[in-house]
């Protein structure tokens, strides 16, 4: 009552009305420990505990990072990475303020720390939760050594335009397979105890609907009706949060008009009373102040004021809660709870952290972690395993390493180090460590034979970000009309005198990220033209694909007979590749989304409603006069080495009630000549209900390895988790008595069939 009246007083009345205050954290060890030092602390010592400010001068400050730590002006640090400046700054933190508070040291280890692994589409793609969790429990074991606490990371935005650029950061387009994604990230993250040298606090991001911007473009604003929130762009949030995350970032753009800085009915009704988050949240770098950019907040203390009441307890980089939140307590226009219940569970982190007992990280440790031979390892067999096979017409593929006596890799890739990596990699990965795609294979073929490159065409971007400033390195002159074409006819000789041709092609690791998004799908530059050069010769073609959006690969797919999709694929991704080529691992990924043949079929996902007139009528279907309907490739499709036959789909009860449990099996066998591996996917359709329900929904998935002729049978299961779903007409989870289809197989296209009812629980 009390805040209501005094924000009136402000002129705050129309916001205050229904302000909400942040739900104080229930007792635990560290929040009892919480409780008892803020007791202690000043409003001004609570402030710095709710800023976060940058510890390299990305965004100009009048003070130095150490200044602000000095005067108490900061909770958290963004954006170091080196272990000795990390030090030099907790030292100052601990020993020269007044309650001797650590920092918590915040950075993007989205895909590595220093050893950098795949993309994390590309890791979804490897439809294996175990190695994410794995390859993450690697990262944080690298960045907690440096003195790193925090990583910004899961992202879990759901994508379904691969227009936007900021997609290789997710899991694709499928809420399933990207909650079973996220929890396998938070796990390798967090571990069961973040007070362990090897672990870091994960970061649920960017809650939430980031991934659904208007027309592909970052940070344009998203509108997701109620039902697609709750069913498609929330799980995995929640999922992260299930399975432990203890923060989450709030996203940059406009949802259905209100910034996700601000936005109450996430960061309020939906994360803390309908899900009970206790852990903090972080706003994306400036978005507080940027709430004034938006047309959102009047100023900048209007701007401190809607982020706070709205649930965001730490502001990233904009400083504005260090200029406003004072003045606004002081003018009693927010009360002091507001305040006290955002830095509660900040302090808890850092307890729970462990921070207060082992505030440094210790450097020498540090040297002999990161980058350890063995996380080179992990590495390797992350690319390999995120690996997609596309095409493989006759078996071209794998290539026999007798056989080839002359190996033209040719492509603006081909050679290249910094494209095997991704933007966030740049914070704290050195590209120079990448064995690029052409000197793997050199290296893996010996002095037998002879491996020539040639990146024929260069690519590049007609308006770089302020990204390609900082991570791009220095800009690289451009070819002159002479030289290009002397470049396109070296690559294309080269094909001509030799016996396999590998194209590596695709896209700049700049060309996707963060501000990255495009228009188009096409493969940039003259890549299309070259590889049609490079066909005519007549030679065998492989093509390598490297990039992190599906690619208008259409002419690619009917002409060129071995298609590897191989991502931004790390720094081991050059010896994966090698290793794939030429038969010493076998592909096995999946595509983690719909794979369009065009820009123009997008939005495509594979979880689509039907229509009156589905595309099935002969002649008058929901579809295109000038193109299929269909993707080139379907969601979760991926071919291997070997054949596989998904066979004899069992459920167990034809009629279940609803809350029961619909147990399901599928055989699967290996019934070629090589070992592989098979990802055997379930998906179901209600066929009836109070609401549309999509064609199909993937709900179980499995990835077995198996050697020729071995047979396994799996085991799936369908309760209330997979059944259920938000119905905006009854504002509510609801699981329904209906018929529902079950299919089995080998991607989303899967015709392995069967059926099964629920019943309501007193037909039983
Ligand atoms: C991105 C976040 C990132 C933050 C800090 C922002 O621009 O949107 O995902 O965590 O910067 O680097």
């Amino acid at each position: 009552m009390l805040h209501r009246s005094l924000a009136g007083k402000a002129g705050l009345c129309a916001i205050a009305l229904s302000l909400p205050l942040l739900p104080a954290p229930p007792a635990n060890p560290h929040t009892t420990k919480a409780q008892a030092l803020l007791q202690r602390m000043t409003l001004e010592e609570k402030i710095g505990q709710l800023s976060q400010i940058g510890g390299i001068n990305f965004i100009p400050d009048a003070l130095t990072p150490e200044q602000r730590v000095r005067l108490g002006q900061a909770g958290s640090i963004l954006w170091l990475s080196d272990p000795a400046a990390i030090n030099k700054l907790q030292r100052v933190a601990v020993e020269e303020t007044r309650l001797h508070i650590p920092l918590i040291f915040g950075l993007d280890v989205i895909h590595g720390f220093k050893t950098i692994f795949p993309i994390p589409l590309a890791m979804a793609a490897s439809w294996d939760p175990a190695l994410i969790e794995k390859v993450q429990s690697t990262a944080a074991r690298e960045a907690r050594a440096s003195g790193i606490h925090w990583t910004f990371a899961p992202m879990v935005d759901i994508t379904r335009d691969p227009r936007w650029g900021r997609m290789i950061e997710g899991a694709g387009e499928d809420p399933f397979l990207g909650s079973a994604i996220a929890r396998a990230q938070v796990r390798g993250f967090q571990g069961s105890d973040l007070s362990s040298p090897d672990r870091v606090l994960a970061c649920a991001k960017h809650f939430a609907g980031y991934g659904a911007a208007d027309g592909g473009r970052d940070y344009d604003s998203s509108y997701i009706p109620e039902d697609q929130m709750w069913n498609v762009y929330l799980p995995p949030f929640h999922a992260a949060l299930q399975a432990g995350a203890g923060t989450f970032m709030s996203a940059y753009m406009d949802l259905n008009d209100v910034p996700g800085t601000a936005n109450r009915f996430l960061l309020q009704t939906v994360l803390r009373k309908t899900w009970g988050f206790q852990g903090f949240v972080v706003s994306d770098a400036n978005s507080v102040g940027d709430l004034t950019t938006h047309g959102f907040a009047r100023d900048k203390r209007d701007a401190a004021y809607r982020a706070l009441t709205a649930g965001v307890n730490m502001d990233m980089a904009s400083r504005t809660y260090l200029d406003h939140l004072g003045e606004l307590v002081k003018q009693r226009r927010l009360p002091v709870s507001v305040i006290d219940n955002a830095v509660l569970p900040i302090l808890a982190a850092k307890y729970q952290l462990g921070l207060f007992e082992h505030p440094y990280a210790d450097e020498a440790l540090a040297r002999q972690i990161v980058g350890a031979a063995d996380h080179a390892k992990v590495a390797r067999e992350a690319a390999v395993r995120s690996a997609v096979l596309l095409r493989n017409e006759r078996q071209l593929l794998p290539l026999d390493k007798r056989a080839g006596r002359s190996i033209a890799v040719i492509g603006p890739l081909a050679d290249s180090q910094r494209d095997l990596y991704s933007m966030w990699a740049s914070f704290s990965g050195d590209f120079t460590k990448v064995t690029t795609v052409a000197q793997a294979i050199r290296a893996k073929l010996g002095a037998g034979a002879r491996v020539e490159s040639a990146p024929g065409v260069e690519l590049r971007k007609i308006y770089p970000s302020m990204f390609d400033r900082m991570f791009g390195g220095p800009p690289k002159s451009a070819w002159t009309p002479e030289q290009a074409d002397t470049e396109f006819k070296k690559a294309v000789d080269l094909a001509s005198r030799s016996d396999v041709v590998v194209l590596v092609m695709g896209e700049l690791s700049a060309m996707n990220g963060e501000s990255a998004s495009q228009t188009t799908l096409d493969l940039p530059g003259r890549q299309l033209e070259l590889m049609q050069a490079v066909a005519a010769t007549g030679k065998f073609v492989v093509l390598v694909l490297i990039n992190g959006r599906p690619l208008d690969i259409s002419w690619a797919a009917g002409h060129i007979p071995a298609i590897l999709e191989a991502w931004h694929p790390g720094q081991e991704g050059g010896n994966a590749v090698a290793d794939l080529l030429f038969g010493d691992a076998a592909p096995g990924g999946k595509l983690p989304f719909t794979w369009p043949r065009s820009a123009g079929q997008i939005p495509l996902y594979y979880a689509h409603n039907l229509t009156h007139q589905p595309d099935s009528a002969k002649d008058f279907g929901s579809r295109y006069w000038d193109s299929p309907s269909s993707p080139l490739y379907p969601f979760g499709y991926g071919l291997g080495y070997t054949r596989f036959a998904i066979s004899n789909l069992r459920v167990r009860a034809a009629q279940v009630p609803v809350g029961g449990k619909v147990e399901v099996t599928v055989d699967v066998e290996n019934t070629g000549s090589r070992a592989g591996e098979e990802v055997v996917q379930l998906y179901i359709h209600q066929q009836a209900g109070a609401a549309s329900r999509p064609v199909r929904q993937l709900k179980g998935f499995a990835r077995v390895s198996l050697q020729p002729g071995e047979k396994k049978t799996l085991p799936f299961s369908l309760g209330n988790d997979e059944l259920t779903y938000w119905s905006a007409e009854q504002k509510k989870w609801i699981v329904e008595a209906e018929n529902f289809d079950v299919w089995a197989g080998a991607d989303s296209n899967a015709t392995l069939h069967s059926t099964f009812r629920l019943i309501p629980p007193a037909a039983r």
